[in-house]
C-alpha cells in the first residue's frame, strides 16, 4: 500500500539549534508580545528569514468577527512579501503563548496557513523550512510545509 512519510529534527532546546535558526526562534517568541488576541488570548508570533538576512516579524491579528483575523504566519508572510519581493525567503520561525500558560510543545501551522505557505513556496522556488515552538520545551523542524501537506492543491492544478 502506499505510506506517506517525511523526515523531521527535534531538539531540546534553541542553544540546539543551527545558530540562525536560534536566532529566528528568539525572535519570533518575543513577537508573541505583539499579537492582538483580545477572544483567543492564544499569542502567535512568528519570524520570516530572508535570502539577505534581513529578518520581517508577524503576529496573529484578531477581529470581532473572528474568520476575520489572521494567524501570524500569514501576516509575517504578507509583510514580507510585501516589503521585500525580490527576495528570497529562506525560514519562519512559529512561536506561541497560550492563555493557559502551557507553552512548551510546537504548535503546528493550521491548515490555511499550510496552504499559504505552500504557494510561497512554490513562488519562492525553494521550499521554505518551518522552525516550531512554544516559548520553552520540544523545538521541532520542518523542511518545508509541503511535508505537512500531503497531495496538496496548488497553481498547477489551475493549468
Ligand atoms: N493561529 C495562528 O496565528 N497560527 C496558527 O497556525 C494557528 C492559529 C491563531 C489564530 C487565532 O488568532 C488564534 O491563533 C487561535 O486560533
Amino acid at each position: 500500500m502506499p505510506t506517506y512519510q517525511f523526515t523531521y529534527q527535534e531538539f531540546k532546546k534553541e542553544s540546539d539549534l543551527d545558530s540562525s535558526h536560534a536566532q529566528l526562534l528568539s525572535i519570533a517568541r518575543k513577537a508573541t508580545e505583539h499579537a492582538y488576541a483580545p477572544y483567543s488570548k492564544f499569542r502567535v508570533g512568528a519570524a520570516v528569514l530572508l535570502g539577505d538576512g534581513k529578518i520581517v516579524t508577524g503576529v496573529n491579528i484578531e477581529n470581532a468577527s473572528y474568520p476575520v483575523g489572521i494567524c501570524a504566519e500569514r501576516s509575517a508572510l504578507a509583510s514580507a512579501i510585501s516589503e521585500f519581493p525580490h527576495e528570497t525567503i529562506v525560514s519562519i520561525a512559529i512561536s506561541y503563548v497560550s492563555p493557559d500558560g502551557a507553552n512548551n510543545m510546537p504548535a503546528f501551522p493550521c491548515g490555511m496557513c499550510r496552504q499559504f505557505i505552500s504557494e510561497c513556496e512554490d513562488r519562492n522556488k525553494k521550499n521554505i523550512v518551518l522552525i516550531l515552538a512554544g516559548q520553552t520545551g520540544t523545538i521541532v523542524v520542518v523542511n518545508s510545509s509541503k511535508d505537512l501537506l500531503p497531495f496538496s492543491f496548488g497553481g498547477k492544478d489551475l493549468e
